[in-house]
């Protein structure tokens, strides 16, 4: 998968940027605050209709403007993709491939895949366990973009349930039948999002748990799922758990929790409240892996990430890495860019080409990025 061309009108701090790409290893430098990472944001929101900053769409658009668009024209499978689409709240954003209307997000977001890497990923462990659901949902829907249905869907009732949860004011009196209905719906496609999570982490442990050995060469590293629902769920033990089984874990649950969530007027249980550990040799990475050792876990789990969309897909996705080379010492960067295949194009992001070995300097295509404008160098 390559990506040729970039368009993009007042997203963020750009007015009027076209690039074109000639080369597998691209890499953007600039000064703090001229917008590397927004270029990145720009190619990864064609992936995936998300941003990894943004909380919500608005935020992208260009400061007094309303509307703004990002284009692209990719290869994939020797065939030209042309993907569109303009953000312009409150409407729906328009997505368009090849000139066609899509009214499915899935639909769009299946034609590029990407992974992404950024400083921020490096302090996934310390973090919230909405920023560790985030990076699973997304790293989900590279691989199986209908999934983004799922979680919209899931997001759709769980707003509507808390609406009606707040008209209970904690009225345990008031006719709560509408309840059972939200419940019964989230339910079903709660039960599925949690299934697909504990397959997906099962599958990218396999191969995250390989790389991982091969950079801290003795620690075994293993992911748990945090099911508000079933409880702790060791990916090696997935088989224990289908989806029938979840749905009615599901379903008891969420009766269980009825008064509870008239009282606070919220709901307090599903898969919005689960979370992700990560273990070296059996200790909870969050609590004891120093800084060294979580970076080397991050690496391995963006890294199975790329051969896990390889293998499923048989695709080189796109590799995005913000700024990510100068937080690795030079074993982590020098496996990072080792373990990178020849096909998989790469943009890079740096605020200078100290961190680039001469040797890689040599095929790369570099921009550099100033003023709000970006030249070829
Ligand atoms: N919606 C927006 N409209 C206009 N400007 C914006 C918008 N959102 C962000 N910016 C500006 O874009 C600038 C560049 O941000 P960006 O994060 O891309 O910089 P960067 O080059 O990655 O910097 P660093 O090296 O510090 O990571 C910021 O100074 C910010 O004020
Ligand atoms: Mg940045």
């Amino acid at each position: 998968m390559f990506i040729k061309r970039l368009e993009i009108k007042n997203f963020r701090n750009y007015s009027d940027i076209q690039i074109d790409f000639n080369s597998d290893k691209i890499l953007f430098i600039g000064k703090n605050a001229q917008g590397k990472t927004n270029l990145l944001e720009a190619v990864y929101y064609l992936s995936s209709l998300d941003s990894l900053r943004a909380k919500n769409d608005s935020e992208l658009i260009k400061w007094n403007e309303n509307i703004c668009n990002i284009k692209a024209e990719i290869k994939k499978f020797d065939v030209d993709v042309d993907l569109d689409v303009t953000i312009n709240p409150p409407n729906r954003k328009k997505l368009k491939v090849n000139g066609l209307n899509k009214n499915k997000s899935s639909e769009f977001i299946s034609n590029l895949t990407t992974v992404c890497f950024t400083t921020n990923d490096l302090l996934l462990l310390r973090g919230t366990p909405e920023d560790r659901r985030k990076w699973l949902d997304l790293a989900i829907c590279q691989i199986f973009p209908a999934y983004i249905e799922r979680l919209n869907k899931y997001n759709k009732i769980r707003t509507q349930k808390n609406n009606y949860l707040k008209s209970l004011k904690g009225n345990l009196n008031a006719d709560s039948s509408l309840l059972d209905i939200w419940n019964e719906q989230l339910a079903i496609t709660g039960s599925n999002i949690t299934f697909i999570r504990i397959n997906f982490l099962y599958e990218l442990q396999k191969i995250a748990q390989i790389k991982h050995k091969q950079i801290s060469e003795t620690e075994e590293l293993s992911i748990i799922y945090n099911s508000s629902i079933i409880g702790d769920v060791s990916s090696l033990k997935k088989f224990e758990y289908n989806n029938e089984y979840i749905l009615e874990q599901f379903k008891i649950k969420l009766e269980e929790k009825k008064q509870e969530e008239i009282i606070r007027g919220q709901s307090v249980i599903g898969c919005h409240r689960d979370d992700i550990s990560y273990f070296i040799n059996g200790s909870e990475a969050k609590k004891y892996a120093s800084q060294g050792q979580q970076r080397t876990i991050v690496l391995s789990l963006k890294l199975a990430e790329l051969a896990f969309i390889k293998d499923k897909l048989n695709i080189n996705a796109i590799l995005l890495l913000d700024d990510v080379l100068a937080e690795l010492d030079d074993i982590r960067q020098n496996y990072l860019l080792n373990a990178i295949d020849e096909g998989t194009q790469t943009i890079i992001t740096s605020v200078d080409t100290l961190n680039f070995k001469d040797e890689y300097l040599k095929n790369v295509e570099i921009f550099e990025i100033k003023d709000n404008s970006i030249c070829k160098l």
